[in-house]
């Protein structure tokens, strides 16, 4: 699984959005670095890393659905985005409770998660969506 780098063809095309985007992605891209190339005992790193990914993730997702509301972006489609979120915070949050519950590889799990689920399907499709009511 190779890191993942920003493209201008993932920019649902509202500025702080986007910004978050690639804040989010630089922050897993870090988490990929440490598990990819350092030793095992990360777990001082490791806990500074998840913690901003958690802070970052769940300010997001509250940013876009308050967004949502703010573009007239349809009730139904928020509250089925929203779903989607609250399913992925509380993966991320499981995660990271397993980690620090001493789960050495838990942090494992958090890669395919977020770099298959979160950042392909849902940055470039999902919220591509609400980016035509923009
Ligand atoms: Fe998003
Ligand atoms: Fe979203």
């Amino acid at each position: 699984m190779p890191m993942f780098n920003w493209e201008t063809k993932y920019a649902i095309g509202h500025a702080e959005v986007d910004s978050q985007h690639q804040d989010l992605i630089a922050v897993m891209n870090h988490l990929y670095e440490l598990l990819t190339s350092a030793p095992r005992d990360v777990n001082s790193q490791a806990e500074r890393i998840i913690n901003e990914l958690a802070l970052h993730v769940s300010t997001h997702f509250a940013y876009e659905e308050d967004l949502m509301v703010r573009i007239g972006y349809p009730t139904e489609k928020i509250a089925q985005h929203a779903a989607i979120h609250n399913d992925m915070l509380a993966k991320v949050q499981s995660i990271v409770a397993a980690h620090r519950s001493g789960d050495a590889r838990a942090l494992e799990d958090l890669l395919p998660l977020l770099y298959g689920e979160w950042l392909i399907d849902h940055i470039c499709e999902k919220d591509m969506d609400f980016s035509g009511y923009l």
